[in-house]
């Protein structure tokens, strides 16, 4: 879900309604299911509106029946946990007074409603959130103070929440609290700001303060006070957003998805950009664990759900290849269950976007207690798994709005393979200037990816003609595996066609028995110039579909002219080294998914049911 707190001046204006419908705007990525506002102001009762379904339904509400002046206002779209997705269940939730949103889940809700229910109070909706609204309502009549009053109910809480709270009878005050789920402040001229990532005022203010686990925080027009849960106060750390807030509008693209996919040649530059010293030597400013720590390192562990996750799995290779070091790569749920094996030694890579994924912070804190050393590579400063990791590495892909992740996909891969030259060079596995071939290489990446933008005219005609498809697969050898699951990964996510991605070697083990004439297959084609047999293993296993009739859909690279009198079509990209072809051939299947889906005329940035940031288990 997405959260936003505003308050301004002690005069009642329409601005409270304006910045958080804006902050709502920019935070609707985070689910779709339903939005809501609250409203207070001097004197006045407290003002709700509240829709099920996107934003713009919330919006034409208002529209037909304006909300009042207010000076403060929270805000809400909602990711459906408890309760369908309807107006009953929207957020705000509300209890004499007092106006409540929530991210996240409580847990012990049954419990506390159960409670409450024994002491009358009748509920309006079937959400945890209410049992919230009615609980600060009642720690309110007990001390006339809003903070104070969620500070108790918050202590009462199990589970994970991120929650603000007004009161008619305190009309210049939000108040939040935050455990296991994301919240920071905006700090503005004479007015403040409360959202779940900096997206939510970034049109705003530039100024911001990172809030730690079960902290609570107090906003007026001219003061932001910190607590932790007990009423101690506590310095939160200061920062500056280095966004830039035109960076998340769509910039004349037909979706924030299209813009992504475009800024892919930044997103790689901007996450290169300032890694080597003066000699050449690759420098990564943020990584502060100890060298030696680095040094002993046995075995990478990397933790990451969807996309996220086959950016390690590219990694994976890469960092094997220059390190000699095994990497595992696992799904954050699945690691997080199954009592993995991980010690002292051992480096828990975590990869995410947003770094609030539940799932991935989860698998940090396990890998923590198992006295791993933990790697944060995040896209989204501020966020809860670098705070939580011993280091961060930063991508720099800029802020990603669309739900189905493309430009963070390649700056992940990118900010790994930094990782992997960085911990090569550490522990002499590689020469300085072996490394600094492949740095020279990865410099040339944005430039390649570009041609395959400035190329894409035919996959996009292929894909509008495939509108009706109803499966398609991809199959790829080495890092093409990956990226051929990340390719059947966004059709699924944006054109909700059956699609699956397998490593071509396995395509005789079973899969194979799917092709039937006119299939469509997306088959990624390693260099020919690279190691191994590589290429003409997966020349075989295109003949092999083709022979069954399979319709073969070719990423291969410039020049290669073996693959093509088995291919019925063929996107070329720009010649580069095996180990970094992913960041070229993923793009033809990201621009296939987002054309396919658009000529369906589906919503590619909010595709049905999912959401940017998963912030619940
Ligand atoms: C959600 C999104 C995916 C994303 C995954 C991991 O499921 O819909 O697009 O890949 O979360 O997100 P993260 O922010 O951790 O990279």
């Amino acid at each position: 879900c997405g959260i936003v707190g505003y308050v301004g001046s002690q005069q009642p204006s329409g601005r409270p309604l304006e910045v958080v419908l804006e902050g709502l705007r920019r935070l609707e990525y985070r689910g779709y299911d339903s939005a809501g506002v609250a409203l207070v102001s001097p004197g006045a009762p407290l003002a709700v509106a509240k829709k099920a379904g996107k934003l713009a339904n919330l919006v034409e509400e208002i529209d037909m029946h304006p909300l009042p002046a207010a000076t403060a206002a929270i805000g809400h779209t909602r990711w459906a946990t408890h309760g369908a997705p309807n107006d009953m269940n929207a957020h705000p939730h509300v209890s004499d007074g007092v106006a409540v949103i929530h991210n996240g889940i409580v847990e012990n809700f049954a419990l506390l409603k159960a409670e409450l229910h024994a002491a009358g109070v009748v509920f309006t909706s079937e959400t945890d959130t209410e049992v919230v609204a009615h609980l600060v309502a009642r720690a309110y009549a007990d001390s006339s103070d809003l903070t104070v009053a969620l500070r108790t109910v918050a202590q009462r809480l199990q589970g994970t929440f991120t929650l603000l709270a007004v009161h008619r009878d305190d009309p210049t005050t939000v108040v939040g609290a935050r455990h296991d789920s994301p919240l920071v402040v905006g700090l503005g001229d004479g007015e403040n700001f409360l959202g779940s990532d900096v997206s939510a005022f970034i049109a705003f203010t530039r100024d911001a303060l990172e809030l730690g686990q079960d902290q609570v925080v107090t906003i007026t027009p001219t003061t932001v006070t910190v607590t932790d849960l007990a009423g101690t106060p506590v310095e939160a750390r200061r920062f500056t957003v280095d966004w830039d807030a035109k960076a998340a509008e769509k910039g004349g693209f037909r979706s924030f998805m299209d813009k992504e996919i475009h800024d892919q040649p930044h997103a790689v530059a901007d996450t290169l950009l300032g890694r080597t010293d003066a000699t050449g030597r690759l420098v990564l400013d943020e990584m502060r664990i100890d060298e030696s720590v680095l040094r002993a390192v046995d075995k990478i562990v990397v933790v990451a759900c969807g996309t996220a996750a086959y950016a390690g799995h590219v990694a994976k290779y890469a960092i094997e290849h220059w390190c000699r070091i095994p990497v595992e790569v696992e799904l954050a749920h699945e690691f997080r269950y199954r009592d993995p094996v991980v010690n002292e030694r051992t480096l828990v890579v975590a990869v995410s976007q947003s770094g609030e994924t539940m799932d991935t912070l989860m698998a940090v804190r396990h890998a923590k207690e198992q006295g791993a050393t933990t790697l944060a590579i995040v896209n989204t400063h501020g966020s809860t798994i670098p705070r939580e990791s011993d280091a961060a590495l930063y991508t720099h892909a800029g802020p990603e709005i669309a739900v189905a992740s493309t430009k963070a996909f390649l700056a992940q891969i990118t900010a790994a393979y930094l990782l992997g030259l960085y911990l090569a060079q550490l522990r002499g596995n590689k020469f300085a200037d072996e490394i600094a071939l492949v740095l020279d290489e990865l410099r040339e990446i944005p430039d390649k990816i570009q041609q395959v933008l400035d190329r894409a005219g035919r996959v996009r005609e292929i894909a509008r003609w495939m509108v009706d498809t109803q499966s398609v697969l991809f199959l790829g050898r080495h890092v093409g595996y990956p990226v051929a699951m990340e390719g059947a990964l966004k059709l699924k996510e944006l054109a909700y066609i059956h699609a699956e991605g397998f490593a071509a070697g396995e395509l005789k083990h079973g899969p194979i028995a799917l092709i039937e004439p006119g299939q469509p297959v997306f088959v990624v084609v390693p260099s020919p110039r690279g190691r191994d047999s590589l290429h003409s293993k997966i020349v075989s296993n295109i003949q092999e579909i083709r022979a069954r009739g399979a319709r073969t859909l070719v990423i291969a690279e410039e020049g290669d002219e073996a693959v093509r009198p088995f291919a019925d079509e063929v996107f070329t990209v720009p010649q580069t080294s095996t180990l970094l072809a992913p960041l070229l051939t993923v793009v033809p299947l990201q621009i296939f998914a987002c054309e396919l889906a658009t000529a369906k005329g589906l919503d590619v940035d909010q595709p049905r049911n999912l959401a940017k940031s998963v912030t619940v288990e």
